[in-house]
C-alpha cells in the first residue's frame, strides 16, 4: 500500500516536471536588460491600426449597433455604462486629419477594416458611396506615402447576414466571400496586404460562449462550430482572392490572437488540466488548421469535433498575431465556476483584466513561427488611462518581438494597437488603447507622452 502510494507520489511528480519543463513561462529579468538595444532588417516596417466599428461611427446596420442597444436577461447594458459606439471617433469625416496624425508617429502602414454593412447594407445592395469612401481613404494613405492593409473582417456582420444565422452556419459562408470578392476587386490593385479574419477564436468565444460579444450565446458547441466556420471562410476566401487579378502577388492572410493560458499553481495537476484545454481550443485548434487542415477537439464528455481540409494546410501567405497577454487559470469548484483567472504578486497590470507580459509575445512569435509563414504583429498595445506604463510597454515588447527576430523568426512589421482611443467594444470608451488621446465631445486628438517611445524606436531603426 506505502509503495503504492510513494509511486503515485514520484510518478505525479514527474509528469509536473515535464509539463513544466516543456511548458515553462518565462520570465526575464529586465533590470538586466537594456531595451534600447534593438536590431531590426531593414525590410522591417511598422504601422498603426484600427478596426471600422471602433472608429468611424455611424456604424447602425450592424450586429453591433443591435447589441449596443440591446440588454440582457436581467435588464443590464450590454456595454459598460451603457455606452453606445455612436460617432466613436469620427473617423469617416475625419479621416484626412488622421492620415496626418499617422504621419507624425513616423510608421509607413496603416491597418483598417472595411465595415461590410456599409458596403453592403442589404443582401442584394452595394453602396456606391461607401464604396467610394473607402477608395478615397486607401488613395490618401498612399498620396501620403502610408501603405493600406485591410482587414475584411473585424467582429462585424452586417444586420441581414446576422439574421441568416451569420457564421452559425457553413452555408452562409459563400456572401462573405462575395463580399470579399466585390472589395479586393475594387482595391487589390492598390492594396497588396489582406487580412481576412480577425481573431476568429475571440469572435466565437466572446460571442458564443462567454455570451459577451454579439449574439450573447454560452454554448460551447456552437462556439466551436462558429469558430471551424471562420476559418473555413478564411480558407475559402483565401482560394477565391488567389484566383482574382493581383491575388498571386498580393499577400492575404488571417489574423489570430495569442493568449497564453498558463497554471496559476504550477504543481497542481488540475490548474494544469484547465490550461491545455483552454488553449487547445482557444489557440491549438486554429494553429493545427492552419498548419495541417484540421481543426479537432476532444473534452471527454463535452466535445468531439472534428473538422479536416487539406486545402487549408497553409492557406495563409502570412501569420496575423495580435498579442496583449496571457492568463492564470486556477482551478476551483466554487459557485459553478471551474476556473479563475488570477494575477501574480509582482503582475504589473494594465487597465484590461490581464498584466503585462512581454515575455509572452516572445513565446507567442515562437511558437507561431512553427507554421514557417511569414509572421505580421498586426496589433499590440496597452489600455493606460493614466499612460503610467505604456513607455514601459512598448519598449520591453518590442524588445521582445525583436529578440525573437534575433534568433531567426521572420517578422515583417509591427502594428502598435490603436491610432487613437476608441470604441472598445464590451469595455466601450473606458479603455484607452490609443497612441493620440480622444476627446469624445471635442474629437480633438492629443500624442500621448508614453507614445513618444513608440516615435522614438522607430527613428532610431529607420537609421
Ligand atoms: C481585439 C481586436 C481589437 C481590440 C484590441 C484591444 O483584439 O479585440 O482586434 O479590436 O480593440 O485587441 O482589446
Amino acid at each position: 500500500m506505502v509503495s503504492t502510494i510513494i509511486g503515485i507520489f514520484i510518478a505525479y511528480l514527474i509528469l509536473i516536471f515535464y509539463f513544466n519543463l516543456k511548458h515553462p513561462e518565462i520570465r526575464w529579468n529586465w533590470k538586466k536588460i537594456n531595451t534600447s538595444n534593438l536590431n531590426f532588417p531593414k525590410y522591417f516596417f511598422w504601422g498603426t491600426a484600427s478596426a471600422a466599428h471602433q472608429v468611424e461611427g455611424n456604424c447602425n446596420n450592424n450586429n453591433w449597433y443591435k447589441w449596443e442597444n440591446s440588454i440582457d436577461e436581467n435588464g443590464t447594458p450590454r456595454i459598460k455604462n451603457n455606452q453606445k459606439s455612436g460617432n466613436a471617433c469620427n473617423h469617416w469625416n475625419l479621416y484626412k486629419e488622421d492620415i496626418e496624425l499617422i504621419k507624425k508617429l513616423g510608421v509607413s502602414h496603416y491597418r483598417i477594416s472595411i465595415e461590410w454593412s456599409k458596403i453592403q447594407p442589404n443582401k442584394n445592395e452595394f453602396d456606391t458611396e461607401a464604396i467610394h469612401h473607402y477608395s478615397e481613404v486607401i488613395n490618401n494613405l498612399i498620396a501620403n506615402n502610408i501603405t493600406p492593409v485591410i482587414t475584411l473582417h473585424h467582429f462585424t456582420n452586417p444586420i441581414w447576414f446576422d439574421k441568416m444565422g451569420g457564421f452559425e452556419k457553413e452555408e452562409n459562408i459563400h456572401f462573405f466571400v462575395n463580399f470579399c470578392k466585390k472589395i479586393f476587386s475594387l482595391y487589390s490593385k492598390k492594396v497588396k496586404l489582406w487580412c481576412t479574419i480577425n481573431e476568429p477564436g475571440v469572435y466565437a468565444f466572446m460571442g458564443y460562449f462567454m455570451g459577451m460579444f454579439p449574439p450573447g450565446t454560452k454554448n460551447i458547441k456552437l462556439a466551436i462550430t462558429v469558430l471551424t466556420n471562420l476559418l473555413i471562410a478564411h480558407t475559402r476566401v483565401y482560394y477565391a482572392l488567389k484566383k482574382l487579378p493581383n491575388g498571386k502577388h498580393n499577400k492575404i492572410g488571417i489574423v489570430k490572437n495569442i493568449m497564453q493560458f498558463d497554471p496559476y499553481r504550477r504543481w497542481h495537476f488540475l490548474d494544469w488540466i484547465v490550461c491545455k484545454i483552454t488553449n487547445k481550443v482557444y489557440n491549438k485548434m486554429t494553429l493545427s488548421y492552419l498548419e495541417k487542415g484540421r481543426a479537432n477537439i476532444y473534452i471527454p464528455f463535452i466535445i468531439n469535433h472534428k473538422y479536416e481540409d487539406k486545402q487549408a494546410a497553409g492557406a495563409t501567405d502570412f501569420f496575423g498575431l495580435n498579442y496583449y497577454s496571457h492568463i492564470h487559470l486556477k482551478f476551483q469548484l466554487k459557485n459553478k465556476e471551474f476556473l479563475v483567472n488570477k494575477y501574480l504578486k509582482n503582475d504589473i497590470m494594465t487597465d484590461m483584466p490581464y498584466a503585462m507580459y512581454p515575455e509572452g509575445f516572445y513565446r507567442a512569435i515562437k511558437l507561431v513561427s512553427k507554421l514557417n509563414k511569414p509572421i505580421l504583429i498586426t496589433e499590440n498595445g496597452v489600455a493606460d488611462k493614466k499612460d503610467n506604463i505604456r513607455s514601459l510597454f512598448i519598449s520591453r515588447y518590442i524588445y521582445a518581438m525583436n529578440k525573437a527576430i534575433n534568433e531567426g523568426v521572420n517578422v515583417i512589421g509591427y502594428f502598435y494597437w490603436t491610432l487613437m482611443d476608441n470604441f472598445e467594444w464590451v469595455e466601450g470608451y473606458n479603455m484607452k488603447f490609443g497612441l493620440y488621446k480622444v476627446n469624445f465631445s471635442t474629437q480633438k486628438r492629443e500624442l500621448r507622452e508614453g507614445s513618444k517611445t513608440f516615435i522614438k524606436i522607430i527613428n532610431e531603426t529607420k537609421k
